[in-house]
C-alpha cells in the first residue's frame, strides 16, 4: 500500500469510529430520555393535605399561620429524604376562603434561607403578592392580608425567591388555597373534601439513594424532569372512593414537567373548571394538558368496584427533537381510583357551572407583544429593578405571546385571570375557555390573550409575569409590571435586602 492509501484507511476508520461513537451516544441520550410508569402498582394510599384551620379575628379576618420548614419523609420504606414543607415535612396545608372573606396569612421562615410565598392566581394588592420583592429572611415573618374578590377557584401558594423558585418548590413549598363563592357552594358538584372532591397535586421526582435528584437531565433544556410522579406526596398512589362521581381537583405543581392527563381506558370525563374558576357549561373530553402551574377541576363517573387509572399521557410538545428531550413521549400513571362495591349515588352534574368574569377583548386599549425565548422576555432577562410594563388601573388589554425558541413554555401573569383569546391565530379549544392565569405557548405558536387590571394601582411595587417553568424563570425568563392611576408613571423599584449570602 502507498502511504497515501494507508493515511486514507487509517482516516476513514477513524471517521466510521467518531460516526458510531456520536451515533451511539446519540442513540443512548433518545433511549435514555423517554420514561414510562405505565403498569406500575399502586401501594400506598394517596395523603390529603390537611384543611388549615383559621383562627377568625372579631373583624371576621381568617387567619392562617403557614411555617417554612425543614424536614424528612419517607417517601420509600426505609429511606428518609430531606425535605421542606410548610407547617410539615412535605407541601401544606390547604388553604380554603370565601368570596369576600379578609383572609391573613402568618408565615415564618425557619430555612436557613430567604423565601418568599407567592399566592397564584389570586387577585390581591402588589405588596401582598409574594412575588421575588417580598422576601421573608431566615427567622424572619411576613403577614400578608387581603380581602378575597374573585369568583370560587382552586388556587395554589408558593415560594418565588428571584433565582431559586425551582429549588424551593421542589424540595416541597407548595400547597392549594381553594376559594368558594354563594354560586359554587350550592351547586350539585362533588363538594366533600378528601371523599368526593380531591386535591391532586402532581410532581415529578427521581431520587439518587434516598435524597431527591436535582440534577436536570442531558439535553432538557426545560429543567428538572422526573422519572416518577406523586400525588400530594405519596408514591404509587391510590384512592377509594365511595360515590359515583368524583372531582379532581389537578394542580400540576412540577418545575418542568408538561403533563397529559387522562384515563388509562381513555374514558370520558367532564373538565368543570380551568385555573381561575368553574367554567359556564361542563366540557367532556378525555384528554386535558397541563404545564406547570396550571389548574383543572375534573369530574369523573365510576362504576362500582372498579379501578380508573389517572395517566398521563405522550404529547407532542413542538417539533421531534424537543418532544423526545422535554418529556413528550413519557407516560406515568399517575393515581388510581379505586371504587367501592357500593356506590352513593351523586347527582347530576348541573347544566349551567359558573360566571367567569373575563376580560371582555372589544374594551382593550393597547396590545402589547412578548416574545418568548429562554434567554429572556423580548430579549431582556429579568431584572429586580426594572420595570418592563405599565398598565393603567380599569384598562382591558390584549397581550399576544409568541414562543420565539420552539422550547416548551408557558406564560403566567400575576393578580389577573385572563381570557385566551386566540390559539395559534384560531378559536381556544373548550379547556382555554375558561378563567387562566397560565397558559401553554407551543413552540413557534402564539397565544393572544385579554388581561384586565382592576388594581389597586401601586406605582412602586411590581407584580410579575414569566415562563412557568421554573428553571426558565429563574435563569431570567421573567418581567414586571406596575398598575398605575391614568397618566401616573411607574416609581422606584426598590430591590430588597438579601440576607441569604448567596
Ligand atoms: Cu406560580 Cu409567579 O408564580
Ligand atoms: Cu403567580
Ligand atoms: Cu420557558
Amino acid at each position: 500500500m502507498s502511504r497515501l492509501k494507508r493515511v486514507l484507511v487509517v482516516l476513514t476508520a477513524v471517521a466510521v469510529a467518531l460516526v458510531a461513537a456520536v451515533g451511539g451516544g446519540f442513540f443512548w441520550l433518545y433511549t435514555d430520555a423517554e420514561v414510562s410508569t405505565v403498569g406500575t402498582s399502586f401501594s400506598r394510599e394517596m395523603a390529603v393535605p390537611p384543611l388549615a384551620e383559621p383562627t377568625v379575628e372579631r373583624d371576621g379576618t381568617k387567619v392562617f399561620d403557614l411555617t417554612m420548614q425543614a424536614g424528612h419523609k419517607e417517601f420509600r420504606r426505609g429511606q428518609q429524604t430531606p425535605t421542606w414543607g410548610f407547617n410539615g415535612d412535605y407541601l401544606g396545608p390547604t388553604l380554603r376562603a370565601e368570596r369576600g372573606d379578609k383572609v391573613e396569612v402568618r408565615i415564618r421562615n425557619t430555612l436557613g434561607e430567604t423565601s418568599t410565598v407567592h399566592w397564584h392566581g389570586m387577585h390581591l394588592p402588589a405588596a401582598m403578592d409574594g412575588g421575588p420583592h417580598q422576601t421573608v429572611a431566615p427567622g424572619g415573618t411576613w403577614a400578608p392580608r387581603w380581602t378575597v374578590d374573585q369568583p370560587a377557584a382552586s388556587l395554589w401558594y408558593h415560594p418565588h425567591p428571584h433565582g431559586t423558585t425551582e429549588e424551593h418548590v421542589r424540595r416541597g413549598l407548595a400547597g392549594m388555597f381553594l376559594l368558594d363563592d354563594e354560586r359554587s357552594a350550592k351547586l350539585p358538584l362533588p363538594k366533600r373534601y378528601g371523599v368526593d372532591d380531591l386535591p391532586v397535586i402532581v410532581q415529578d421526582v427521581r431520587f439518587d439513594g434516598s435524597k431527591f435528584d436535582h440534577g436536570h437531565k442531558l439535553m432538557a433544556g426545560s429543567g428538572f424532569l422526573g422519572d416518577r410522579t406523586m400525588v400530594n406526596g405519596t408514591l404509587d398512589p391510590y384512592k377509594e372512593v365511595g360515590d359515583e362521581r368524583v372531582r379532581l381537583r389537578l394542580l400540576n405543581a412540577s418545575t418542568a414537567r408538561v403533563y397529559q392527563f387522562g384515563f388509562a381506558d381513555d374514558r370520558r370525563f367532564s373538565l368543570v373548571a380551568s385555573d381561575g374558576g368553574l367554567l359556564e357549561k361542563a366540557a367532556a373530553t378525555d384528554r386535558i394538558r397541563l404545564s406547570p402551574g396550571e389548574r383543572a377541576e375534573i369530574v369523573v363517573t365510576m362504576r362500582p368496584g372498579e379501578r380508573a387509572v389517572l395517566r398521563s399521557h405522550p404529547e407532542n410538545l413542538g417539533d421531534f427533537w424537543q418532544t423526545r428531550f422535554n418529556g413528550g413521549d413519557d407516560a406515568f400513571d399517575v393515581l388510581e381510583l379505586r371504587a367501592a362495591k357500593t356506590l352513593r349515588p351523586s347527582p347530576e352534574l348541573p347544566a349551567e357551572l359558573g360566571e367567569p368574569e373575563l376580560p371582555d377583548a372589544g374594551e382593550s386599549v393597547r396590545t402589547r407583544f412578548f416574545g418568548l425565548q429562554r434567554s429572556g422576555i423580548n430579549g431582556r432577562p429579568m431584572s429586580m429593578d426594572r420595570i418592563d410594563e405599565t398598565v393603567t388601573r380599569g384598562t382591558t388589554e390584549t397581550w399576544v405571546l409568541r414562543n420565539d425558541d420552539g422550547m416548551p413554555h408557558n406564560f403566567h401573569v400575576h393578580d389577573v385571570q385572563f381570557r385566551v383569546l386566540e390559539v395559534d391565530g384560531r378559536q381556544p379549544p373548550p379547556h382555554l375557555r375558561g378563567a387562566k392565569d397560565t397558559v401553554f405557548v407551543p413552540g413557534n405558536r402564539s397565544v393572544k390573550i385579554a388581561l384586565r387590571f382592576t388594581g389597586p394601582a401601586d406605582p412602586d411595587t411590581p407584580y410579575m409575569y414569566h415562563c412557568h417553568l421554573l428553571y426558565h424563570e429563574d435563569e431570567g425568563m421573567m418581567g414586571q409590571f406596575v398598575v398605575v392611576e391614568k397618566g401616573q408613571r411607574a416609581g422606584d423599584v426598590r430591590v430588597p435586602h438579601s440576607h441569604a449570602g448567596h
